[in-house]
């Protein structure tokens, strides 16, 4: 019953998974639905295996118990059979066989794509700090910080690095998983989304304190729509004047004290995430509700909240980053993606 019991808690907690576009077992884009084929070769060599081995112990436990008034002996000792040895080799060769070859098959499949200079396809920076994630669209001169917009059914390149430690870039229900190394050693992946939707990432590298904190979203639009958002992030003009008095007194108070790091629009690989669209995130420093409470909670204290981050903490009072906040959260420059399926 207790093992039942845990099998049903397993459930949820993976059905949970899947609410939020989080799952490898429901394949949304290319690279994710050749991994589940790997996967369900792999669960069915197992499966049949499992069957064949308890069935042979089932058989010899009934065949050679020890039956009722036989002789307490010790049966007749073999050593050694040619065709026993040869069949238990054998077997599982052609079972690693059948797993392998498909297996390499899917990796140059998918290195073949993800080295691609094609016309055409999109290519995006993928830059991994503790604990956010930098996207820059080079050719489009545009970076955003968290959120990585995709046009559906395109073909996108990613070029991957960290400027830290080692991070894994992990988004199972479109793609699979890839490390982000720092240095030179530079990864690419293949993306390439089914349906339009929002698609929850994770870092899947323990990299530090906060690694459980470190996520990120994929919003997969149609074309036009991407069209659209790329050109709203070119015109963001981080100068643009909010419109109430304290947003506009916080854009002072941002632009003196946070400006060094962060950035808002343009292709800025900064120290600092690109806070572009900021009033749109689903999440802030991805762990918190979107609301003004918790932003200033977020701006005054961030290491409480986001344990060997790199923010500073109390660079300004709690008054001050209310109004930073009033700022920061009507930065609402695009409403793509807003309406694609959660
Ligand atoms: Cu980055 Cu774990």
């Amino acid at each position: 019953f207790r093992s039942l019991f845990l099998f049903g808690a397993l459930t949820l907690l993976l059905a949970g998974c899947g609410e939020e576009n989080l799952s490898a077992l429901k394949p949304k884009g290319y690279g994710a639905e050749l991994l589940l084929d790997l996967m369900l070769i792999s669960i069915a060599i197992m499966i049949f295996v499992f069957i064949i081995v308890m069935a042979i112990y089932a058989f010899v436990l009934v065949r050679y118990r020890e039956k009722k008034g036989q002789e307490h002996t010790i049966p007749k000792q073999t050593e050694g059979n040619k065709a026993l040895e040869v069949i238990w080799t054998v077997i599982p060769i052609i079972l690693l066989l059948v797993l392998a070859i498909p297996t390499v098959q899917a990796t140059f499949d998918l290195a073949d794509k993800s080295t691609q200079g094609d016309e055409g396809v999109i290519t995006i920076d993928v830059t991994a700090n503790q604990y956010w994630w930098q996207f820059t669209y080079a050719d489009q001169e545009i970076a955003t910080s968290q959120e990585l917009y995709i046009p559906t059914g395109e073909r996108v390149y990613l070029n991957m690095k960290s400027s830290d430690v080692i991070h894994s870039f992990w988004l199972p229900s479109i793609a699979g998983k890839m490390d982000t190394n720092p240095g030179e050693n530079m990864n690419t992946m293949y993306l390439e989304a089914y349906e339009e939707g929002v698609y929850w990432g994770h870092c899947a590298e323990l990299c530090g304190p906060s690694h459980s904190l470190m996520d990120f979203r994929v919003i997969a639009v149609s074309q036009d729509e991407y069209d659209q958002w790329v050109e709203d992030m070119k015109n963001i003009d981080p100068e643009a004047a909010p419109e109430t008095t304290t947003a506009q007194e916080g854009q002072q108070l941002f632009n003196d004290n946070c400006m060094s790091c962060h950035a808002i629009g343009g292709a800025s690989a900064g120290v600092g995430p690109n806070l572009a669209n900021f009033g749109n995130r689903e999440k802030i420093a991805g762990i918190l509700e979107p609301t003004k409470e918790n932003l200033v909670d977020w701006i005054v204290h961030p290491d409480e909240i986001k344990p060997g981050n790199q923010m500073p903490t109390e660079i300004v009072s709690e008054e001050e980053a209310s109004k930073i906040a009033d700022y920061l959260l009507q930065l609402q420059h695009s409403d793509v993606g807003t309406d694609v399926p959660t």
